[in-house]
């Protein structure tokens, strides 16, 4: 059977474009695929975090991947800092990696430019996402748009290892949603929706409730021309909201235009608003259970002994491969 990886930062609560591009994807691979989640708190450190906010957000996240469906019978569900195969392949990874190609990864020019006192870790990111994806010997990662450079970057990694050491790794590919691989944030729809924006208004995140997703929704920056079409180029807000409808409701983009004919932009708002709400009030709800309820440690504590001796293989491989250690 086919292996899916992928990964969530547990930073802040997660976003429309996160449940788009990632969660939903999620949910239907686990039918057909071999399928390993994780809560990536390693990754979530290359910028300073308060302890007891990660602790909170991590079993936030934990129950938030349950809620939107994911079956712990069917699939792994982990927190990446209870396997230290992650960061023992992660260094590995790092020792291939060349600093040029890191610097050029645009996530890294974005989260540090203009900063003081960028952490190394910020440029070592991608190769512990590479150690993450390889240690299960991964064919294919689920991610939004703004995740394919890295996972191109793990290719080019794993390719190097097995050419420079030995054939030990699979190379993944890159599964992007049809609908949705970059939902843009609403108060500047030329940007991605992303959970550190500063403009609250511009993110609808999971959690929200129907009032605050309503008004965010009529707040949208959309155009003066009062036509519901889509044209990401000249239309991008209203572009982004037909695409969200699309996503979530499973209507095309083509049959959204239809039903908007003639209608205002006021209207199409509220019925967008409406679509966000009945999609997402269910997942709430289970959240709030889960939340509370003793299954999750369970959950994540059978997940964390399930990933370690899949990723613990890979790992004895790789490091035979580079010479570390002794033969066993
Ligand atoms: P993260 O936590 O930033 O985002 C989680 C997932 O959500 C997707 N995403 C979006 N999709 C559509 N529109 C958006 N506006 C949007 N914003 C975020 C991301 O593409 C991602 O799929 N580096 C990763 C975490 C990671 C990982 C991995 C992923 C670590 N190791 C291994 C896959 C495999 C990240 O920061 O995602």
């Amino acid at each position: 059977m086919k292996k899916i990886f992928s990964g969530v930062q547990p930073t802040g609560t997660v976003t429309l474009g996160n449940y788009i591009g990632a969660f939903r994807q999620f949910t239907t691979l686990q039918d057909e695929y071999e399928c390993i989640f994780c809560i990536v708190d390693q990754h979530a450190i290359t910028v300073p975090q308060d302890r007891l906010e990660l602790r909170k957000n991590i079993r936030s996240l934990a129950a938030l991947y349950l809620a939107v469906g994911i079956d712990p019978k069917k699939a792994i569900l982990f927190i990446q800092s209870e396997v230290p195969a992650h960061a023992q392949a992660g260094w590995m990874m790092q020792c291939i990696s060349y600093i040029g190609e890191l610097e050029r990864m645009t996530q890294f020019k974005d989260k540090s430019s203009g900063k003081d006192g960028v952490s190394a870790s910020l440029l070592t990111y991608p190769p512990l996402m590479a150690a993450d994806i390889l240690l299960y010997q991964t064919d294919i990662v689920p991610v939004g748009d703004d995740q394919k450079q890295h996972v191109e970057l793990t290719r080019d990694l794993a390719e190097r290892f097995n050419k420079r050491y030995n054939d030990v790794l699979t190379i993944p590919d890159i599964r992007l949603p049809k609908n949705g691989a970059r939902i843009k944030a609403l108060q500047d729809p030329l940007k991605k929706m992303s959970k550190s924006d500063p403009n609250k208004k511009s993110t609808i995140s999971l959690l929200d409730t129907p009032k605050e997703i309503e008004k965010k929704v009529k707040s949208a920056v959309t155009d003066s021309e009062g036509i519901v079409a889509f044209d990401v180029e000249n239309k991008p807000g209203v572009s982004n909201l037909l695409t969200i409808e699309a996503a979530l409701t499973g209507v095309t983009i083509e049959a959204l235009v239809e039903k908007y004919k003639g209608v205002g932009y006021g209207d199409f708002k509220v019925s967008v608003a409406k679509a966000i709400i009945d999609h997402i009030t269910p997942i709430q709800e289970r959240y709030q259970e889960l939340l509370v309820s003793d299954e999750l440690d369970a959950i994540l504590d059978d997940g964390a002994k399930r990933a370690q001796a899949a990723a613990s293989k890979t790992l004895k491989k790789m490091e035979n491969a580079m010479g570390l250690g002794r033969k066993r």
